[in-house]
């Protein structure tokens, strides 16, 4: 397809999937806070946990929660659920664009696992299936019987995932498939489980039946769920712009401690609005997590085995490397299929070009293994090693 109306169908598609993901995520901040703010007191109708004050916008509002539901349907009921699912389909779609149509780019890592671009694909929408059925599975077993019990399980089935995935896949390609898990069953647990039992409610209402509290007990366990993995999607979702957390070598690793720091941090908001305490000790523990991050960050690629860093090069050693193995993508006019401009405008085809940019080499290419992306121009260690030389002496001109 045409190299232009792909850019701007990722420019369209992305904006919808921010917007409705920032709807979707606020929402349900909102109801979360709602919930646990709540306070019972003499006199509420029947059927009713507690009630909550709030001021916005120029007015107060007096909010109510029907634990079930009202004895009587309103005439008029507001759902929430098209957040979630623009939120995925527009994701889904970005899906398509960056990482399917660019598949032998950013989705294939060919010194991980020679695949096609085709079974890339194929592999990828097969494990997002795989694995939300493998979710709900667990949900619906006896593990799903206690909430620690699920919580344990599902994070080792994460970790473990996000594993096989640096195993398959290229780095950033690992990272978006397992963010994109994470989605997935979210809004999964919308539209297949809260909106489902939410509607049998309702007609069970209608027809003067009582509602099985079984359906909102499910709704509300797949709600909290859906709490703690918020941020770590959201991270997951961009961490696929910072080649230190996806191009280095125990990526996995740290995405297994982000999703440690996601919930607790949720924990955090979620015990100060329920009115019990604000445990700090939460930020300790997200701040120890970002540390072991950023740590692991520096450790390099996988390619570079750590040891003496060679003598400095000449400057011209480092020109044919860069030359050889970015340029043809990185140039005025690229020679490579299916790059029209070169990539996010960075050009790296004179010596005066790679000097300005020493420090984008150094994060792409040296520290992290994220260019050539799947290292498709097969560059080596040694090279990678060779211009972290040059970097340390502090990018001398020849
Ligand atoms: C096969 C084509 C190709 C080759 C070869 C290539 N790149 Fe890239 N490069 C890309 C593409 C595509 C992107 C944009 C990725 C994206 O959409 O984020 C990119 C993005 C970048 C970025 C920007 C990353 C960011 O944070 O936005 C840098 C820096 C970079 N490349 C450096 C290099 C260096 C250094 C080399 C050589 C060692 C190289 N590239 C080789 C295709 C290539």
């Amino acid at each position: 397809m045409d190299v232009v109306l792909i850019e701007w169908a990722s420019v369209i598609v992305r904006w919808t999937h921010v917007v409705a993901g920032i709807a979707w995520i606020g929402s349900s901040f909102y109801f979360i806070h709602l919930d646990l703010s709540l306070q019972a007191r003499d006199g509420l109708p029947a059927g009713v946990k507690g009630e909550a004050w709030q001021v916005h916008g120029g007015g107060f509002y007096h909010i109510m929660k029907y634990l079930v539901a009202p004895t009587q349907m309103p005439d008029h009921l507001t759902w929430f659920k098209w957040e979630a699912y623009v939120t995925w389909l527009s994701g889904f779609g970005l899906m398509v664009i960056v990482y399917y149509f660019g598949a032998d780019l950013l989705l294939v890592d060919r010194t991980v696992l020679a695949l096609s671009p085709n079974a890339a694909i194929a592999t990828s929408v097969g494990l997002l299936l795989f694995g939300w059925l493998a979710y709900e599975a667990m949900c619906r077993s006896p593990i799903g019987r206690n909430e620690l019990t699920l919580s344990l399980v599902g994070y080792v089935f994460l970790v473990g995932l996000t594993y096989a995935y640096t195993h398959v896949f290229s780095g950033r390609g690992a990272f978006v498939q397992i963010g994109a898990l994470v989605g997935t069953i979210m809004v999964a647990n919308v539209f297949a489980v809260v909106i489902p039992y939410q509607k049998k409610t309702v007609a069970a209402l209608i027809a003067g039946q009582t509602p099985d509290p079984f359906w909102g007990a499910i709704g509300k366990q797949r709600s909290v769920h859906n709490n703690y993995l918020t941020l770590p999607v959201v991270f997951l979702m961009i961490s696929t712009h910072y080649p230190l957390l996806f191009g280095t070598r125990f990526n996995w690793l740290i995405v297994a401690i982000v999703l440690l720091i996601g919930p607790v941090i949720r924990h955090f908001y979620n015990s100060r609005h329920a009115g019990q305490g604000s445990p700090w000790w939460t930020w300790g523990v997200a701040a120890a997590g970002m540390i072991a991050v950023f740590w692991l960050s520096t450790l390099g690629p996988r390619e570079v085995k750590s040891g003496a860093l060679p003598a400095t090069p000449a400057f011209a050693a480092v020109e044919e490397i860069v030359v050889s193995r970015c340029s043809m993508c990185h140039a005025a006019e690229p020679v490579w299929a299916g790059i029209g401009v070169a990539p996010k405008g960075i050009l790296l085809d004179n010596a005066e070009r790679i000097r300005a940019h020493a420090r984008l080499i150094d994060i792409a290419s040296v520290r992290s293994s994220a260019m050539p992306p799947g290292n498709i121009t097969e560059m080596t260690g040694d090279e990678r090693q060779t211009l972290a030389a040059w970097l340390a002496a502090g990018a001398p001109a020849r």
